[in-house]
């Protein structure tokens, strides 16, 4: 396996970064998932579009984004695979002890891994800790992800897959990896990035192919809605059939099914949307 670190491939075996790196000792980074299917990546545009915009969000260095594409074209290159996560990670760099930055630059990894295609329906969980709307870091997609580390773990300890989060006034925002859509009474809803939630690149294009509507929403919603389901670079769409102990028969439901057929139509008829 080769990654790219430092400007050129390397082993990944015997790649290295600085233990002091900024992405390591304080979770100074952003990163992008790509999907990448026989070598061949989604939306990569949108994802390069979002990488500049968090490298914003965090004061970082305009990252190149013709050497992040040298980069990604380079690894997918060196490691022919049928489906594979493409992970772009870009951090503040070697830097002193503590939450100041350091000068000597900005350090690019882009590392791939093999994924495997997710089922069609999957369970969820809701978690008792709160998404932050009004935060530094918000719809920013950073390294600091531990809080999705503790929440994916409590999911699994449930035999779920994902988890999700309300935002600090009760409203349904995200999953740990995921954006979340609900049909109630005939109409499929998503909340708004006001939410707090991360501007996912496969929400916005559900959103687009399906004309599903934003709006603001209860956590309780999910004890109402007569569908549920994720959107993620990995999972597509992917339909929900149990939230905590509610089971939800039949997932994937009729919009959430007519959602899953669009998308795959859609991704498959343009790459890069
Ligand atoms: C917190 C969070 N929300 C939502 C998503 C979904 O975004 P995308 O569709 O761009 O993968 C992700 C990305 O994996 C994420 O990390």
């Amino acid at each position: 396996m080769k990654l790219w670190v430092d400007g050129g491939l390397q082993d990944a075996a015997t790649a290295r970064v600085s233990v002091l790196d900024h992405g390591l000792t304080v979770g100074d980074g952003i990163f992008e998932t790509v999907k990448a299917t026989a070598g061949r990546t989604f939306a990569l545009t949108r994802h390069l579009e979002r990488l500049a915009r968090s490298a914003r969000g965090l004061g970082l260095p305009e990252p190149d984004l013709d050497e992040v594409r040298r980069a990604c074209a380079a690894v997918l290159d060196a490691n022919p695979m049928k489906l594979g996560r493409l992970r772009i990670t870009y951090t503040g760099g070697l830097s002193p002890l503590g939450s100041e930055r350091g000068d000597t630059g900005p350090t690019l990894i882009v590392a791939l891994g093999e994924a495997s295609r997710r089922p069609d329906s999957t369970a969820v969980i809701t978690v008792p800790w709160t998404r932050n709307e009004r935060g530094a870091l918000t719809g920013l997609k950073t390294t600091s992800y531990a809080e999705n580390v503790v929440a994916l773990a409590r999911a699994r300890e449930q035999g779920a897959s994902e988890a999700l989060f309300a935002n600090t006034v009760g409203q349904l925002c995200e999953g740990t990896g995921s954006n979340v859509f609900v049909v109630l009474d005939g109409r499929l809803l998503t909340p708004p990035v006001s939410s707090g939630c991360l501007a996912g690149i496969t929400r916005a294009l559900a959103v687009e192919w399906t004309g599903a509507e934003e709006t603001d929403l209860p956590l309780d919603v999910l004890e109402r809605a007569d569908e549920v389901f994720l959107t993620s670079t990995l999972r597509d769409v992917q339909a929900v059939h149990r939230i905590d102990g509610r089971q939800l028969p039949g997932a994937p439901g009729p919009v959430t099914a007519k959602a899953m057929r669009v998308f795959d139509e859609r991704a498959a008829s343009d790459l890069n949307p």
